[in-house]
């Protein structure tokens, strides 16, 4: 950013064009990026068909500006890539929240990422270990020579561990534990893996299965933690109820599951809005929430010693910055510039915080008001414009949907037929 704040006060308020226009001059946005973004899906037509297969459109969905954030000391906007209403409001208010204290801070485990190659039919799997563990000087090498690129980085193959599992007779799995840098990894451990399997099984004594990168990236994780003042959120009792409600979500597999749902509306639309895969992301997550056997909350809330509320967050967050679509996508390209990003780390740190503020913002808004008000003022404008309302007529009639207490399309297409004078 140029500028040194994210406090965009009544950014909310200016149209399409202006908002671009604002974020464009902050963030020094180049024209090709700006157009790109103005022109919405047309960019992507060019790229797509190297992205998928068979291709015949694009499905966009809508692109926002989380405002406020302070992550690490530096203020940023953030690009967030969703369909769902309230979202990005919900995190520019509870960033705007906890700004007195200087926002999120954050730390990473670093990026390692973990290959797994199965292999079946060993007769020994002790002795197998063993075997394997005495020749990691020869994988090692043999896994280097896979992206001799990544090791000129400093990433490459760190460990090699082997596991025998009760439920699998007669098979041994061996992981590699590779720093991936810059890249979320999946290509690069996937490669890896697939080189030196067939060594592996021969010195195993068995036949090479699965080779595959393990989604439950438990040795990627990034830490969120950050304090709201208590005179910023409403008083005691208001973070006393945050404090039950994270308890609550601690607690009951049902609600931490709603309670995760919330936290990932933020960090998969950080994903999606860079170009990265949300499903290894949330496959991540979940699997993170439930690895003491039960499923809980990635979230802990608490009073500080101070009489503030604090909030912590951990979960495995694989994302990057160089591959596939984070490159080719001109919207990803776009959303990494607006946040000033040039490591898939520092991505990480802000998709983090992201999770840990919408997970505030929803938390607030469940033991405060309820989730319905907000939720309503915007859920009606979409249930406006499905009835057919257009230009100025979508907040007229939202608003005589929110103050009738009748979010309907049928009450809805009433209202338009009343306001145009057609009844
Ligand atoms: C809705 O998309 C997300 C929430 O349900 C999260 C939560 O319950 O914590 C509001």
């Amino acid at each position: 950013m140029t500028d040194d704040s994210s406090r965009l006060s009544g950014f909310h308020r200016l149209d399409r064009a202006a908002r671009l226009a604002r974020v464009k001059e902050i963030c020094g946005l180049e024209d090709e990026l700006a157009g790109s973004l103005e022109a919405a899906g047309a960019p992507l037509r060019a790229v797509a068909d190297h992205l998928v297969e068979n291709v015949i459109g694009t499905m966009n969905v809508p692109l926002g500006i989380a405002t406020n954030l302070i992550v690490d000391g530096e203020d940023l906007l953030v690009p967030m890539a969703t369909e769902e209403s309230s979202v990005i409001a919900a995190v520019c208010n509870g960033a705007r929240q906890c700004r007195a204290s200087g926002g999120v801070t954050t730390e990473t485990t670093g990026p390692l990422m973990i290959g797994q190659i199965q292999i079946t039919g060993v007769a020994d799997p002790v002795g197998a270990r063993a075997a394997i563990l005495e020749a990691r000087a020869e994988i090692e090498a043999a896994a280097a020579a896979v992206d001799p690129l990544l090791v000129e980085l400093g990433g490459g193959l760190r460990d090699l561990e082997v596991r025998i599992l009760d439920d699998l007779p007669e098979t041994v799995i061996v992981h590699l534990v590779v720093d991936t840098r810059d890249a979320m990894g999946a290509n690069a451990v996937n490669s890896m893996a697939e080189a030196v399997a067939p060594r592996l099984a021969e010195l195993a004594g068995g036949r090479v299965a699965l080779r595959i990168l393990s989604n439950l990236a438990d040795r990627r994780l990034v830490r969120a933690r950050a304090r709201w003042p208590i005179d910023e959120i409403g008083g005691a009792e208001v973070r006393d109820a945050i404090v039950e409600a994270g308890r609550f979500a601690l607690a009951d597999p049902y609600r931490a599951t709603t309670h995760n749902k919330g936290i990932m509306n933020g960090v998969s639309a950080v994903v999606l809005a860079t170009g990265n895969d949300t499903r290894a992301v949330e496959a991540g997550a979940h699997a993170f929430a439930a690895r003491g056997g039960g499923y809980t909350a990635l979230t802990r809330w608490r009073a500080s010693a101070e009489g503030d509320l604090e909030g912590a967050l951990e979960m495995p967050l694989a994302v990057g910055i160089v591959g596939g679509a984070t490159k080719l996508h001109p919207t990803a390209r776009a959303a990494l510039r607006i946040m000033g990003i040039d490591s898939a780390d520092r991505l990480t740190r802000i998709a983090g915080a992201v999770g840990l503020v919408q997970n505030f913002a929803a938390l607030k808004a469940l033991a405060t008001v309820g989730i319905q008000r907000g939720h309503m003022t915007l859920h009606a404008k979409n249930v406006a414009l499905m009835a057919g309302a257009r230009g100025d007529e979508v907040e007229r009639v939202a608003a005589l949907l929110v103050e009738r207490g009748e979010v309907r399309v049928d009450v809805a297409e009433a209202v338009l037929r009343d306001m145009r004078g057609e009844g």
